[in-house]
């Protein structure tokens, strides 16, 4: 296992010790975990700038092939930091609050929605607002059962901004959408799978076991044809079909032309020649 020691980079691609942000890898996993407990893993300016970084060098970390986002104690995130992001930056000029806000939506959707590697969202607590948007944005998202969400802006007087109401009709049927934005009541992990938001809901202790299974079931995948199948998932969503099915081809066509490993031949050499594997039931051999 990696673990980031203070202040030194530890890697090619700048892996380090950050205040809000802690990082380790083991078996080709980055679990980045949300790092403020004491204050919910609430997302303040620091976080948000950390996690730039923090995406950004671990997308060139050879050694990952899939990064989970996770929280610090009893809490994924409990969404924006009132106090630093909100009441802290109103009180500043108009250019530093825009560079602020910036540094949250740039990593909380822009970064995750289309990055290199699978990611996979384990909720394993509280999870309100603004924290919407960065567990939509992973690929996955696994939650602890009684974890607890909510869209608690309506709470304190604020419609959810910052892309949460975006994240959660992409997810969420109009129905419930407008039930829980509007009256802000709290759902747990297994009403959250019933409804799309999530994949799943297990236990608490049996979250961090599930996850690494779905990231190993990742790891065990073609990673630039799982680029290909990720990205095109995400943008056919507002594609007509015959579009759709032209930019399906072409990125099919892209992924041969950039896969190292031939994937595609493989996978039928492999089914219909050497008949050593089942596509319906698992993936070819990757260093056959
Ligand atoms: N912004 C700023 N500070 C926050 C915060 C947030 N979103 N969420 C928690 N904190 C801080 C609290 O102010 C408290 O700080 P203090 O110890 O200096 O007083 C600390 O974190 C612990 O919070 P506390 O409320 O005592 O924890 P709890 O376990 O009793 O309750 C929550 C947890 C998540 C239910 C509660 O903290 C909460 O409602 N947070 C706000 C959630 C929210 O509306 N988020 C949406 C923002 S868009």
């Amino acid at each position: 296992m990696t673990e980031t020691a203070a202040g030194q980079p530890k890697s090619k691609s700048g892996l380090r010790d950050w205040s809000c942000v802690k990082v380790e890898i083991a078996d080709g996993i980055a679990w980045v975990t949300m790092n403020r407990p004491d204050k919910r893993n609430c997302m303040n300016p620091t976080m948000n700038d950390e996690m730039i970084e923090v995406l950004d060098a671990i997308e060139l970390e050879d050694s990952v092939g899939v990064l989970v986002l996770t929280g610090a104690g009893d809490s994924w995130s409990a969404g924006m930091d009132l106090k630093e992001f909100f009441r802290d930056l109103d009180k500043l000029p108009y250019a530093q609050q825009m560079r602020g806000r910036r540094s949250a939506w740039q990593w909380q959707w822009r970064m995750l929605m289309n990055y290199a590697k699978p990611t996979i969202a384990m909720v394993n607590g509280w999870c309100f607002g603004g924290a919407f948007t960065p567990l939509v944005a992973c690929d996955l998202a696994i939650a602890a059962e009684d974890a607890q969400f909510g869209l608690s802006e309506i709470n304190w007087g604020i419609i959810p901004g910052g892309n949460v109401t975006r994240a959660v009709v992409a997810t969420m049927n109009l129905r419930d959408a407008m039930y829980y934005v509007t009256t802000g009541e709290t759902f747990d992990g297994r009403k959250a799978a019933q409804m799309g938001l999530v994949n799943e809901a297990v236990p608490l202790d049996k979250l961090k076991e599930r996850t690494t299974a779905l990231a190993k079931t990742l790891l065990g995948k073609n990673p630039t044809v799982l680029r290909a199948a990720k990205t095109a998932v995400r943008h056919v969503q507002g594609m007509a079909w015959e579009l759709s099915d032209d930019y399906l081809m072409a990125k099919n066509h892209q992924s041969r032309l950039l896969d190292p490993e031939q994937g595609r031949s493989q996978g039928m050499k492999q089914f219909l020649d050497e008949k050593t594997f089942k596509p319906g039931l698992a993936a070819y051999q990757r260093d056959a």
